[in-house]
């Protein structure tokens, strides 16, 4: 009864969070095993952003009890984690009898004992409370996503109450992390010899910690451009962050990425829609000229800085008119990549109250003219790079070949090329030859 598959859905924040899932489970005597089939206890550590995130859950649990994968019919234990635990709770018990137990976002520390209680027969239960102070933060490195790249999360929780947006419900307030718990995390990874760390949070731009310890000599306009710099004198290789906040996206963030080398040149920076009603409607707290005019300070950076969006197609009330301007954005912005996703009613929120007016039919064309009028930029993004030289952290073989290589430039760049083995968890030098909409391919130089 010690083999345990965990299963994450979601933002970098679920993949953090199952990490020291992992991690605890290890340290309390699992073994963490990839095969569901062999699984004594299975866990689904969800995502509830989107309502298709959420149903991924029940045809996980059906597919898991039964046995898609084997031929014996299996009861392992079943534990769902995360944001539609929070949510959900007991409710979860309803929806799906196969549940043994519901651990909320800020319950995971307690998932040994939570598996161990229902080993002992106990019948299923939910815990939603917050987690106790002495919470274990460390991620042991057999756990790691990735045993090269490090994800520190700075920041927890969301106070926006974006109109459409789950996140505030099942994450809580934000919360930042003192900076000097911060750092010594960041330095434990380098004396691990890891390459490439991520700070997150769902706004890592709104960092506010209550004491300012350890930032004293970093010069900065906000706590999160000390921040920045503070982690950059370090002296870890490659330094991103993720997510920043439109309105709390300080001019200062770009000073402090064209003084450190080490700090990635990219910002991923959602704007969701260019017309201004549709902001103010999903009560984004900033305006189209205002967004255009970080864009601007980005953009004539003197490093270049890829640029990264997110957009909501289909939200209640759009019109044509709306959705024309968001095209004009994209057109002004030539961002680099992005999301594009239809809205979704999530419950509870305020925008689920309103009509959800736009039909899927034209939510579906308003995504495909997006996705088509995005492509055409990003493909000229990718052509730029051909006959440059870039540096990439090479992270295993393509999902493609067993000869190519592929990792991730500064800038967030997907790179493939030929290469052996021995690179792979290595910053090296690759010249680009060839660019398609989501790759470069290029040599070693
Ligand atoms: N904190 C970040 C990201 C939040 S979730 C931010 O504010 O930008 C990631 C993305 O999911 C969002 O940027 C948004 O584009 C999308 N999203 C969130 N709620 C959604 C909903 N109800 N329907 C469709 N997309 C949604
Ligand atoms: Fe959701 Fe808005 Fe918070 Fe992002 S900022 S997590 S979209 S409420
Ligand atoms: Fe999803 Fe929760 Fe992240 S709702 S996007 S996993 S914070």
């Amino acid at each position: 009864m010690k083999k345990v598959y965990l299963e994450t859905f979601g933002c970098q924040m679920n993949v953090s969070d199952s990490e020291r899932v992992a991690s605890q489970l290890e340290k309390d005597g699992y073994e963490i095993t990839s095969s569901e089939d062999s699984a004594d206890v299975v866990l689904f550590n969800t995502c509830s952003v989107r309502e298709k995130a959420e149903h991924k859950l029940y045809s996980r649990i059906g597919e898991v009890r039964s046995g898609k994968n084997s031929n014996n019919l299996r009861q392992p234990i079943i534990g769902v984690l995360g944001c539609v635990a929070q949510l959900e709770g007991e409710t979860l018990f309803k929806k799906s009898q196969k549940i043994d137990f519901v651990l909320g976002t800020k319950a995971l520390g307690r998932v040994s004992s939570a598996i161990e209680n229902i080993r002992k027969g106990s019948n299923s239960f939910f815990d939603l409370a917050d987690r106790e102070e002495n919470y274990d933060w460390s991620v042991s490195k057999t756990q790691m996503f990735s045993p090269y790249i490090g994800f520190v999360p700075i920041i927890e929780g969301c106070n926006k109450f974006c109109t459409y947006c789950i996140v505030p419900f099942s994450r809580g307030r934000e919360k930042s992390i003192a900076p000097a718990d911060i750092l010594k995390q960041v330095l434990r990874l380098r004396r691990q010899g890891i390459k490439e760390i991520y700070l997150i949070g769902q706004n890592v731009n709104s960092y506010r910690p209550k004491t300012e310890t350890g930032l004293e000599n970093f010069p900065g306009a906000t706590p999160f451009s000390k921040l920045l710099r503070a982690v950059a004198a370090t002296g870890l290789e490659r330094i991103k962050f993720t997510t920043s906040f439109p309105r709390d996206f300080h001019a200062d963030i770009v000073d402090a990425i064209n003084e450190n080398e080490n700090l990635c040149n990219w910002v991923h920076l959602p704007v969701q829609s260019g017309s201004n009603s549709i902001l103010k409607a999903m009560r984004r707290g900033h305006t189209i000229e205002s967004y255009v005019e970080k864009i601007v300070k980005i953009k004539s950076s003197t490093r270049k800085i890829s640029l990264t969006t997110d957009f909501i197609v289909g939200f209640p009330n759009e019109t044509e008119q709306d959705f024309q301007a968001t095209l004009d954005l994209i057109k002004h912005c030539e961002f680099d990549s992005s999301y594009i996703f239809k809205y979704s009613p999530r419950p509870g929120t305020p925008a689920s109250q309103m009509e959800d007016n736009v039909s899927l039919k034209e939510k579906t064309n308003r995504f495909l003219e997006l996705e088509k009028v995005q492509r055409f930029y990003q493909q000229k993004a990718q052509q730029s790079y051909i006959n440059r030289i870039v540096e990439i952290l090479v992270e295993k073989f393509s999902s493609k070949s067993k000869t190519e290589l592929s990792g991730h430039t500064s800038c967030q760049k997907v790179v493939n090329f030929k290469g052996s083995e021995n690179l792979v968890g290595k910053i090296i030098k690759v010249k680009i030859t060839k660019s398609k909409l989501n790759t470069l391919h290029g040599e070693k130089y």
